[in-house]
């Protein structure tokens, strides 16, 4: 493989990763590497294009952080974004000017297209600003090739030496030239060719998994969904049966799953697999339980107190392998939002598992490129498509008390449902789609016989965050054919709603 890396230099901004995945996109491998690493390691790594990314700091901060400026000596392109042009700007002998308001905003920019990294874009553009200090001096050899109303030198260049500063944040979506500025950057500036795939990620990672983990011990916990197999097929082709997956089957995933799940990881992949069938304990601990968070806790805790118990048997290892992914990583920074919900991801960390180090070989990655490594790495497509799934199951989804009987109904309803998206062709079009059993029981009538039966509730959203949604505009044909077949060969149910609520005020599931 060709060597093309471009090394992101982490100064802590909230944008990096997205600077990564738009690199990335770009088919250019790259790596966020910590603004302490130092220059030698740097040169190491050979890069063939080095970006700054933006961060909270001034750069008059004591402890701002600050690269070897070595780098610049590298002979090699740099980019800096917003901090990241400010240093590059003070570094080089330009002038900051420390502001105490901050600018913020989508704001309109002209842009210089005779500049390679604005060339074929529109001149009068668009682009996001978020910064405090400014850029008000240019070093020698720059010139301005971008100005907004209220940023003069909104963007510089040093053509010779291929050095580029932009104050705005080319890598959001509010910035609408961004990728494409991006690319000018790797393509035209750095020289490269764009040839780096998902399967050079996989190819990668595996390499470097082999050489960290060598012949120590890796556990993981399995769930079924996307994530954790993913992550855990990666390790597998790294340390093959040093790696051991505890499935804990609660007995509440959806019907057939869980044999689903067993097969693919043991007759497709040969992993060492531990499924622990367990779900009369969960129906036991659950028993008389309808309130919804009650119902989580208790899984959550169950979930961890089974896999502990597990791992035991296994005794210590070296590593223990999470599935996280680049969103869990954001959504998990914020810390003083309102707890609407407290969500349980099965392969969440347990307290007594004995492990020395936790590997998160998908930290940097995001759903849809899990999703494309999971299809390099040989795992059937519909488990790498699957939608979403909640760590407690059907539980949430079972209104009321759950007994198996109640389940068994879900579990059938369930299936029914995802049949008929799937005859419609809809499944890529609706992201979230399942059935809910309520607790609810009406009159109805079959044959000629009075029936007091249980609703079932059909629920499907198109979404593209689970932050917000909306409910998905299903055609009647599907929901008429969903209807009748759950009625038919569902026994004790005997009526079908469709939930025509958004999110919000209504969240996705319903407990
Ligand atoms: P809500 O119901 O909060 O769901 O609108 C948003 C998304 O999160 C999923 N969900 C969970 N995922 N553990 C998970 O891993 C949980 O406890 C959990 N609860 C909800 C839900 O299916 C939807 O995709």
């Amino acid at each position: 493989m060709k060597n093309e890396t471009v090394v992101v230099i982490d100064f802590g901004g909230q944008y990096n990763q997205l600077i990564a995945r738009r690199v990335r996109e770009a088919n250019v491998y790259c790596e966020v590497v910590p603004y302490s690493k130092s220059i030698e390691e740097i040169k190491a790594m050979e890069p063939k294009g080095i970006i700054f990314t933006g961060g909270p700091n001034s750069v008059f901060d004591e402890k701002a952080p600050k690269p070897d400026f070595e780098v610049f000596n590298l002979g090699v392109p740099v980019l800096g974004i917003c901090y990241g042009a400010q240093l590059m700007s003070m570094a080089l002998g330009g002038l900051v000017h420390h502001a105490d308001t901050r600018e913020y905003g989508v704001t309109e920019i002209e842009l210089d297209t005779d500049a390679t990294l604005f060339k074929g874009l529109s001149a009068k553009n668009r682009c996001l600003m978020s910064h405090t200090d400014k850029v008000e001096g240019l070093p020698e050899g720059f010139k301005v090739v971008a100005t907004t109303a209220d940023c003069p030198m909104a963007a510089f260049e040093n053509a010779e030496k291929k050095f580029f500063g932009v104050q705005f944040h080319p890598e959001v979506n509010h910035t609408p030239f961004g990728t494409e500025m991006i690319r000018n950057f790797l393509y035209d500036v750095c020289g490269l060719s764009g040839d780096w795939t998902m399967s050079d990620y996989a190819k990668n990672y595996i390499e470097f998994a082999k050489n960290k983990i060598g012949d120590k011990k890796v556990l993981c916990a399995l769930s079924g969904g996307v994530d954790s197999s993913v992550a855990a097929v990666l390790l597998y082709k790294a340390v093959g049966k040093n790696l051991t997956c505890i499935f804990v089957d609660h007995g509440l995933l959806r019907k057939d799953e869980g044999d689903q799940v067993e097969e693919v990881f043991t007759k497709q992949f040969d992993i060492n697999l531990i499924r622990v069938n367990c779900g009369d304990v969960f129906l036991g601990k659950l028993k008389g339980v309808t309130e919804p968070e009650t119902k989580r806790k208790i899984i959550g805790e169950e979930f961890i107190r089974v896999f502990e118990k597990e791992a035991k048997k296994i005794g210590a290892v070296d590593y223990l392998v999470q599935g996280t992914i680049y969103p869990d990583v954001i959504e998990s920074g914020t810390g003083d939002a309102a707890v609407i919900k407290s969500h349980h991801n099965v392969g969440g960390l347990p307290d007594y598992v004995d492990f020395k180090e936790i590997i998160e070989p998908l930290r940097n990655l995001f759903k849809d490129e899990v999703r494309q490594l999971g299809i390099e790495l040989g795992i059937p497509e519909n488990l790498v498509w699957r939608q979403p799934f909640p760590g407690p199951g059907l539980a949430i989804r079972c209104i009321g008390e759950i007994t198996e009987a109640r389940l068994d109904i879900l579990k059938e309803a369930d299936a029914i449902f995802r049949e008929e998206i799937a005859n419609a062709g809809l499944e890529r079009d609706i992201n979230q789609y399942f059935a809910v059993i309520t607790d609810m029981r009406s009159v109805g009538v079959m044959g000629d016989e009075r029936t007091y039966d249980y609703t079932v509730a059909l629920r499907a959203v198109t979404t593209t965050d689970f932050m917000t949604g909306e409910w998905a505009r299903i055609p009647y044909e599907v929901l008429d054919t969903v209807s009748k077949r759950i009625v038919n060969e569902v026994p004790h149910v005997n009526r079908i709603v469709y939930d025509i609520t958004s999110k919000p005020p209504a969240t996705i599931e319903w407990e």
